[in-house]
């Protein structure tokens, strides 16, 4: 037997007990005679007191941090100097016996180091030995655990679906698997088990959930990875409302699970109105900071820019703040808004009670309007600008204000929410037509279409739950009426070939009495990044990609031999 305990589960309690530990040796202390030896395990660390007339001090010399070792010992009360607030803080094991079960080289560096980030990716497992790491493993269990242990309870089923399979609806490039039984054919790994998922359903299956790998071959960022885990769910004979109930429950459960509060009840926020008042789909409503028109305010304006820019009938929109604000900064968040492409920030604060700003003198009415409307005290700063393109003109002062929250306000807590109604469609510059915002399975808002609706203003009975900023979760109603199916290709300006040619399994399968159904996926990588607070999904994740795709443990994506080529009728060019 290697052990009777774990390293971080020994307390008071158990003074006196003859113990076994095994695990790593985090610490060696000599002080002056008496040696210490931390020694850790994924449970915790425990101290060992090695005294120079016991028969194992010969030993101690022998060992160097992060071997594997063995002790046999007494636990013993600490002195009251030497007690920690540790978990194992209030004892010690009184060493007999110590065994080295296996000798550690000096390693590149020790669990916890700062060091560089290709470093810990490349010997991941001495980055996992650091119990931060450690602990973000184990919040990541629990919540798959707690996610799986709260469906089941509500009458859903885990069904897996295929990796091998075709192209999936979510629009990002497939990874492609060539075939070596039909030579010149390839499997795509799936982007997401959307259409087995709803297969499911036409199959009376009712309820479904997965906690699966999804794979999408898009350009990384901390939030993405190239393949991630969705906690995947499929229900029938559901509205909207029954699916976004049933999702806030589970999120709320396995947050609570790992010690986080989430709020009773998630705001629903229309997609339009998230856009006009935080500049984003995914808001992070805890910086404030919201977006307010300040058109009319400058309805009698002499500005020429601001004129000019109202006379083709766009708007000026702006947000209070506090920050220390300068000429400089200001030049710095114009180049910022530029490259969203709007012409640059006005500006203004208070100061010493006047309004003080390098464009007072032009808009003094204005911005004296302008602080009574927002009530602004000493030291507020508003920030505006003006465009003719209202989205970009969003999109640019929700970015701005993004960036201003994170480099000047430290936000705690939780803020939970939904966007929905979003747009049907999206305008694709690259393919020149409408495309599915979410899927083309998406249910659009049949009175947007039958009322002939502006295109781009077809809402969808579309969904995203956001987090702290972070678009955690989202889905649909499905499409479950052959006509509105059909209707809907013909929007976007699929032909009956191309859709037959890419969905036509799932076409037939649609003939055959489809119940309404609908459903979400959430990223369990990003639920978990949020709920241990990293700052990228690549910290709760076991043996992550690097941003360029890469493998460092490992090396891959690595070439293949000429045989492994010929067999599968691959040449490369
Ligand atoms: P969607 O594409 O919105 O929907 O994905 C659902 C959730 O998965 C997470 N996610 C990712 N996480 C890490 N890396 C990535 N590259 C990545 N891409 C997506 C996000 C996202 O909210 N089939 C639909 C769901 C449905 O309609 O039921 C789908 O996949 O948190």
């Amino acid at each position: 037997m290697y052990r009777t305990h774990n390293c971080g589960e020994l307390r008071l309690k158990d003074e006196g007990k003859q113990v076994k530990l095994a695990g790593w040796v985090d610490r060696i202390r000599d002080l002056g005679g008496v040696k210490f030896i931390v020694l850790r395990d994924r449970y915790g660390k425990t101290q060992v007191v090695v005294n120079p007339d016991s028969p194992v001090y010969s030993i101690v010399n022998t060992i160097s941090r992060e071997d594997v070792i063995n002790v046999e010992g007494i636990v013993r009360a600490r002195p009251n100097e030497a007690v920690t607030s540790e978990p194992t803080g209030e004892i010690e094991i009184l060493a007999e016996k110590i065994e080295i079960l296996s000798k550690s080289e000096l390693p590149p560096f020790y669990p916890g180091d700062e060091v560089s980030e290709e470093m810990r990716l490349k010997y991941r497992y001495l980055d996992l030995r650091n119990p931060k790491m450690a602990n973000n493993l184990i919040v990541r269990h629990k919540m798959a655990f707690y996610a799986r242990e709260f469906l089941t309870s509500k009458d859903f089923l885990e069904i897996e679906t295929p990796y091998l399979t075709k192209s999936t609806p979510e629009g990002a490039r497939d990874f492609l698997v060539p075939s070596r039984l039909k030579k010149g054919t390839f499997y795509a790994l799936p982007q997401s088990p959307q259409l087995f998922k709803q297969i499911l359903m036409i199959s009376g299956m009712d309820k479904y959930f997965q906690i699966v790998r999804c794979f999408r071959d898009e350009d990384l960022r901390a939030d993405r990875q190239p393949e991630f885990t969705q906690i995947d769910i499929e229900m029938s004979f559901v509205h909207t409302e029954d699916v976004l109930n049933l999702a806030e429950d589970l999120i709320r459960y396995i947050y609570s699970k790992v010690g986080i509060h989430l709020p009773e009840k998630f705001d629903r926020i229309p997609y339009e109105e998230a856009m006009e008042k935080y500049g984003s789909d995914k808001p992070d409503r805890r910086y404030g900071m919201e977006l307010h028109d300040l058109t009319i305010h400058f309805a009698n304006t002499q500005f020429k820019i601001v004129a000019d820019v109202l006379a083709k009938g766009g708007s000026v929109k702006g947000f209070k703040t506090h920050i220390p604000m300068s000429r400089k900064i200001a030049d710095e968040y114009s180049e910022f808004v530029k490259t969203f492409g709007l012409g640059g920030i006005l500006w203004f604060k208070i100061e010493n009670g006047q309004i003080a700003s390098t464009t007072a003198k032009y808009l003094e009415n204005e911005y004296l309007e302008i602080s009574k409307a927002f009530e602004m005290k000493e030291g507020d700063v508003v920030i505006l600008a003006a465009h003719d393109n209202r989205e970009r003109l969003n999109e640019a002062l929700g970015a701005l204000r993004l960036k201003i929250g994170k480099e000047h306000f430290k936000v705690e807590g939780f803020d939970a929410l939904w966007i929905v109604d979003f747009p049907f469609l999206e305008w694709s510059e690259e393919e020149n037509r409408f495309v599915a915002r979410h899927h083309p399975f998406t249910m659009p808002y049949v009175e947007d279409l039958e009322n002939g609706v502006e295109l781009s203003k077809i809402r969808a009975h579309a969904y995203d739950m956001v987090i702290n900023g972070y678009e955690v979760g989202g889905g649909s109603i499905r499409i479950h009426r052959k006509d509105i199916q059909e209707k809907v290709f013909d929007i976007i300006g699929l032909t009956k070939e191309e859709m037959e040619e890419k969905f036509g399994f799932f076409l037939e399968a649609l003939k055959y009495g489809v119940p309404p159904h609908g459903g979400i996926a959430f990223g369990l990588d990003r639920l978990v990044t949020i709920a241990v607070g990293a700052d990228s999904i690549r910290e709760v994740i076991a043996f992550p990609k690097t941003s360029s795709g890469t493998c460092l443990l490992t090396n891959a994506p690595s070439t293949v031999s000429q045989k492994q080529l010929e067999e599968l009728g691959i040449s490369l060019r």
